[in-house]
């Protein structure tokens, strides 16, 4: 039985952002009708065409899971979709455009290392294989900005369970797609392409850990990482790796592609504390996209109830970098 109660991570209503400048959250939290709206006055945006011919658009809306409300207002989707880090195609937020090149049908998601048996499942094999649900979602950078998104998606732990990792997996390391000719960003060869990222088997089944396939009752726009990407909200953004083709179970801790390109900055962990900052500029608040209100920024990202448990006895770790 789902009992609803208020979480950690639901901001106070005094924080909350004024009505007239983002979607009405009643009208939100009542459904359907909200996201209809919002993909009425999205009409323009880029990925539109893309949600018309994905082969899994009538996968959506799925049905939202009320334990992951928030109690503060979406980041309307016009300007989600067109803030973006996607540095395969371009190292300035206004990639939305640039994204649109990449194809992704056929895709298809690699699953090896350390388990029963290795497999390759397209997408579309692998969505027949879950159950999609809408989840809404803060997202904090680590350059100190934030949103608040409706995900849809499926547990990684799901994932997990199709892989059934063998006893010895500590790690699972993720890696996105490599194709220099549509992502020009990736023919820069001093980073060390593909992008990659890791978590720990627990981080990889905990609850909050997020398959995203869609955004705002639509398949997800290319811009955010089409047509599979992660969300660790109690983690920096860097975390969310985009566009995955390959998961890799392993005994090995992987460098992950921001790791290696600045090992004195980001680390493994990347859990958001508001007092350790960055070693360039505070993280003890963060900027609101949409309104550009400053908010206190919270430990964990406010998650710190469902994820603190999971660093017990690690004192000796950069949990937060
Ligand atoms: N994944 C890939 N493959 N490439 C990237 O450049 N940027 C990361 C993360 N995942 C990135 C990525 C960073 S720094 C952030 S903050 C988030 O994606 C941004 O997600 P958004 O564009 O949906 O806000």
């Amino acid at each position: 039985m789902l009992i609803k109660r208020r979480q950690g991570w639901e901001i106070p209503e005094s924080q909350a952002t004024p009505e007239g400048i983002f979607l009405n959250r009643r009208a939100f939290l009542s459904g359907t009708a909200a996201l209809g709206a919002s993909i009425a006055t999205s009409a323009m945006l880029p990925g539109r065409a893309r949600a018309e011919t994905d082969p899994s658009a009538h996968l959506y809306p799925a049905e939202r899971n009320e334990a992951f409300v928030l109690d503060r207002a979406v980041t309307p989707e016009e300007i989600n979709s067109t803030y973006n880090n996607f540095y395969e195609f371009g190292s300035h937020k206004q990639i939305y455009t640039y994204a649109q090149k990449l194809p992704i049908r056929p895709w298809e998601v690699r699953i090896d290392g350390m388990v029963d048996e290795e497999m390759t499942l397209g997408i579309d094999e692998l969505l027949a294989r879950v159950s999609l649900e809408e989840r809404l979602y803060r997202h904090r950078c680590v350059e100190a900005w934030a949103m608040a998104i409706p995900w849809s998606g499926f547990a990684l732990a799901d994932l997990v369970r199709i892989a059934s990792p063998k006893a010895g997996a500590k790690y699972l390391a993720m890696e996105t797609f490599f194709n220099p000719d549509v992502a020009s960003g990736q023919r820069q060869s001093w980073n060390p392409w593909p992008y990659t990222e890791a978590v720990t088997m627990a981080e990889a089944t905990n609850d909050l850990a997020f398959l995203v396939t869609g955004a705002y009752g639509k398949p997800l726009a290319k811009q955010f990482g089409a047509p599979l990407r992660l969300a660790l909200p109690w983690k920096y953004g860097f975390k969310s790796i985009k566009s995955i083709v390959r998961f890799t179970f392993t005994d090995v801790r992987p460098q992950s592609f921001w790791e290696k390109i600045g090992p004195s900055e980001y680390g493994f962990w990347a859990n958001v504390n508001p007092d350790v900052p960055h070693p360039r500029w505070s993280q003890a608040s963060e900027r609101i996209l949409g309104t550009n209100e400053t908010v206190p920024t919270q430990l964990f990202n406010g998650y710190g109830e469902q994820v603190a448990g999971m660093y017990a006895g690690l004192d000796g770790e950069k949990l937060f970098m």
